[in-house]
């Protein structure tokens, strides 16, 4: 299976990482073999219809900042989107920085290959909220996929997981942290006593936050989750400016320990419900509550009208760990073309297993 990676940075690095890492295992179990025929950073691009050798590709990129340079392909001065069109490849794994005013680059690369009929696999957040169904139809139309789970809960598969309590009940509500950084920074605050400005510099050093670390702080990370997860799961027609949105910038240590001693937690939480609409707030909770969680994690609950409530927790930023979302969706994708890869496992397993 031919890919074309745009987006070189934290999260795609990985991604090359997690392929080579899980070459043999990819092919023996799933029988997918990927190929990268082309990697797009704000360098250039580097291409190759033979498939790029992705160890060189991350070396060029450690020693110069770009992949483009000095990887033994050739910077290719087109527009993006041409070469995006251009490529031979099936699948578009989308990974370059988010922008929520705008969705750009993004909203582009995915247009541009949903029209020369490519499946798209994203994290991108930003053009997910602002044009979720319009990109689902460009999808439809052009008779591909469009996968998202790194999109909302990082490594953790937030959306499946809420599309599976939907079936056969219906969701009541929605509420969780959503945003690795804010909660890696509190729990710093509470645990360490760390200062809000040294804790958000370790969540910057170990690659949660975004490029642009306000938008996590202020809540809009949290907002454009919460949107993504409330057209996906509860139909919404919803938009970033429908999010009612408070911060923790500027959040007080007094505040955090005094919750501390009173026994409970600050948490940024994220809500959907018929009730109170769509909301971002830090707010303070019970200490033995599920979604009282630490860490970059994320935890969300599932309000079912007829089987209650229902969490999942795990990690929700990161590299690694995003790359195991992509990657995951990509099997999906693959499963879809060729049969359900749970299938083909098993058929390999029992292979294995007969000897
Ligand atoms: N900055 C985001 C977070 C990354 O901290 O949750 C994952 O979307």
């Amino acid at each position: 299976m031919r890919l074309v990676l745009a987006g070189f940075g934290v999260v795609g690095q990985s991604f090359a990482r997690l392929l080579m890492a899980q070459e043999k295992e990819l092919a023996a179990t799933y029988g997918l073999v990927p190929q990268v025929v082309g990697i797009m950073d704000s360098s250039g691009w580097l291409t190759d219809e033979h498939g790029i050798d992705l160890k060189k590709a991350l070396r060029a990129k450690a020693e110069t900042g770009g992949v483009a340079s000095k990887a033994g392909g050739k910077e290719v001065p087109r527009r993006p989107t041409d070469v995006i069109r251009d490529l031979e490849a099936e699948v578009l794994i989308e990974a370059t920085p988010t922008n929520f005013k705008t969705g750009e680059p993004g909203f582009s690369h995915m247009k541009a290959a949903f029209e020369s009929k490519k499946h798209v696999v994203t994290c991108n957040k930003g053009p997910l909220a602002i044009a979720y169904y319009a990109l689902h139809e460009l999808a439809r139309h052009n008779g591909v996929q469009l996968r998202f789970s790194g999109a909302v809960g990082g490594g953790t598969p937030v959306l499946d997981f809420g599309k599976t309590c939907s079936m056969g009940d219906k969701l009541t509500g929605i509420r969780g942290i959503l945003n690795g950084t804010c909660n890696y920074i509190l729990t710093k605050m509470e645990g360490e006593g760390l200062p809000f400005d040294d804790a958000l510099d370790g969540a910057k050093k170990a690659g949660y936050a975004e490029a642009d670390p306000s938008l996590d702080i202020d809540g809009y990370d949290s907002a454009v989750k919460l949107v993504i997860t409330a057209n996906h799961l509860l139909l919404s027609k919803a938009g970033i400016k429908d999010v009612k949105v408070k911060g923790i910038r500027g959040m007080s240590a007094k505040e955090v320990q005094k919750a501390k001693k009173d026994g409970k937690a600050v948490r940024l939480i994220a809500s959907a419900s018929r009730e109170t609409g769509l909301t971002v707030a830090p707010t303070l909770i019970e200490r033995d509550h599920p979604l009282c969680i630490n860490g970059a994690n994320n935890a969300v609950e599932f309000e079912c009208e007829y089987s209650g409530p229902k969490v999942i927790i795990g990690k929700g930023a990161g590299g690694p760990e995003t790359a195991s979302s992509l990657l995951r969706d990509l099997l999906e994708i693959r499963g879809r073309i060729n049969g359900p890869a749970e299938a083909i496992a098993s058929y390999r397993m029992s292979g294995v297993g007969g000897g």
